[in-house]
């Protein structure tokens, strides 16, 4: 084994880059949608896809580990047992892709505009993971593998990894390791680098609200009996009072109150307002009072209707009352609330407060529980010295609005803390219309995981 360097690193992918990306086109070109049904055999060739880059990197003992639903594909590379290991993990299932209409370019016809990548999942997560098998290809090729590399690549993340969690569960022998290291974050700038240190849980509930047992005539029946969607309006409107605070009982008893400094030290960050406004083409910007915008997405929990929908929704008009009234609402929690118990208390709130004239069900989706991760462990040093290096800057730690449900699992179950060296950036839309990934971004993660191995390895020494 050498040490690796500079020198080495910057060749390679110098030489190498057309096809790093070509490869990644090759990943996105599948629409590996996981909601969804109809893409089974997409999601699967994707897994399997996944299987052959792992091989032809250079790793052992790879294989698609069947689960319940989509697979795991797992491999590895054990250079020295007595060595450190790094668990690598990633998804390579992406979200669906509508609206579709709104895109510029297909989904899953990846292009390069303005030096970025437009396709869905060009930054969550298959441009992100894939950084980490050519890195491997890299450290492989240039015998500069410093420690132990295991792969955990699932495909039900943005389904909410339930599978995983079984998984994990029943491999704990394989899944040793000394610590789980993860793009599937982002920075704060290109030129502010940034490593996750907390990431929010969620709850995610669809509720259904039934008033007649039939579409009515909303002349003959109008005014006089419940209209589902009204009822539902009005009970979602109640669930936030005008400080925008949640009103479900026992919603904020075990929210983590910071201390002024750590308050302090977080507002540090930088973050300019008027850039956030017009970004989002917002007039103004809105949240619980007393908290900052940075505050309201990490610190502080929500609750959000992700999806509405009931009664006549097509052309022209259609005066009816509808029987029934739907909703997706999501609240993302923060350390320590439960999820499980949020959803109780929610599904408690929700069926007290319904009208007699109306029945109601409430439907659990998934759940996973808020994180924080260490900032003073050798991962993180490493991880912190490791990008430093690539960008020039040192990393900021902060903490994250999103969820990646499997990391606090990965604690409990595994007793593994989690390093979030992501590289994306909040406007590459992931989710939305026209997510990309900046080439930049791309090629900076490969260059910068390197040095994560060499640093970890040797800080753990
Ligand atoms: N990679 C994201 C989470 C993320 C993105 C965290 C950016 C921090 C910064 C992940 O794929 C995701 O979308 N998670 C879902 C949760 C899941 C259960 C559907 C989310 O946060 O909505
Ligand atoms: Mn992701
Ligand atoms: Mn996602």
């Amino acid at each position: 084994m050498i040490t690796i360097t500079n020198n080495t690193i910057n060749a390679y992918i110098d030489e190498h880059k057309e096809r790093f990306i070509n490869e990644l086109f090759e990943l996105l070109r599948i629409p590996s949608v996981s909601a969804d049904p109809k893409y089974k055999k997409d999601v699967l060739r994707t897994a399997d896809i996944i299987k052959e880059k792992l091989i032809n990197a250079g790793a052992e003992n790879v294989e698609i580990c069947p689960t319940a639903g989509y697979p795991i594909v797992y491999g590895e590379k054990i250079v020295d047992p007595k060595l450190p290991t790094v668990l690598v993990y990633g998804h390579y299932d992406v979200q669906p892709a509508d609206p579709i209409e709104l895109w510029h370019s297909g989904p899953f016809e990846p292009v390069i505009k303005d030096g970025k990548i437009y396709a869905r999942g060009a930054c969550d997560d298959k441009g992100q993971m894939y950084m980490h098998i050519k890195a491997f290809e890299l450290m492989m090729r240039t015998n500069s593998l410093a420690c132990n590399i295991k792969f955990m690549v699932e495909g039900e993340e943005e389904v909410g990894s339930d599978n995983l969690g079984t998984f994990v569960k029943q491999n704990k022998e394989k899944l040793k390791a000394d610590v789980i290291l993860i793009s599937d974050t982002g920075i704060i700038a290109n030129h502010i680098p940034s490593i996750t240190v907390g990431l929010r849980g969620l709850s995610y509930i669809e509720v259904e609200v039934t008033s007649p047992n039939r579409d009515l005539h909303s002349g003959l029946y109008g005014g006089a009996v419940a209209n589902p969607i009204n009822i539902l309006c009005e009970m979602i409107a109640k669930m936030k009072d005008s400080n925008n605070h949640i009103t479900i009982p026992g919603f904020y008893d075990d929210v983590e109150i910071l201390s002024d400094e750590d308050r302090t030290e977080m507002a540090k960050a930088p973050f300019d307002i008027e850039e956030y406004k017009k970004a989002l083409d917002l007039s103004d910007i809105h949240g619980e009072t007393g908290y900052t915008t940075n505050e309201r997405t990490s610190i502080r929990p929500t609750l959000d209707v992700n999806g509405i929908w009931g009664g006549y929704t097509g052309e022209g008009a259609k005066t009816v009352i509808p029987s029934k009234a739907y909703a997706k609402i999501s609240m993302r929690l923060v350390p320590h609330q439960n999820s499980a118990k949020i959803t109780q208390i929610f599904k408690e709130y929700f069926e007290r407060m319904a009208p007699k004239s109306v029945k109601v069900k409430v439907m659990p989706h998934h759940g996973g529980e808020p994180v924080v991760t260490p900032h003073n462990s050798i991962a993180y040093k490493a991880a912190s010295k490791a990008m430093e290096n690539t960008f020039g800057v040192k990393p900021i730690p902060v903490r994250s609005g999103g969820s990646i449900p499997i990391v606090a699992m990965f604690k409990t179950e595994l007793g593994l803390d989690s390093v979030l060296m992501g590289f994306g950036l909040d406007s590459d839309a992931i989710h939305s219309p026209n997510e990309h990934y900046g080439v930049f971004n791309y090629l900076k993660g490969i260059e910068t995981i390197p040095y994560f191995y060499k640093y970890f390895t040797e800080l753990s020494k």
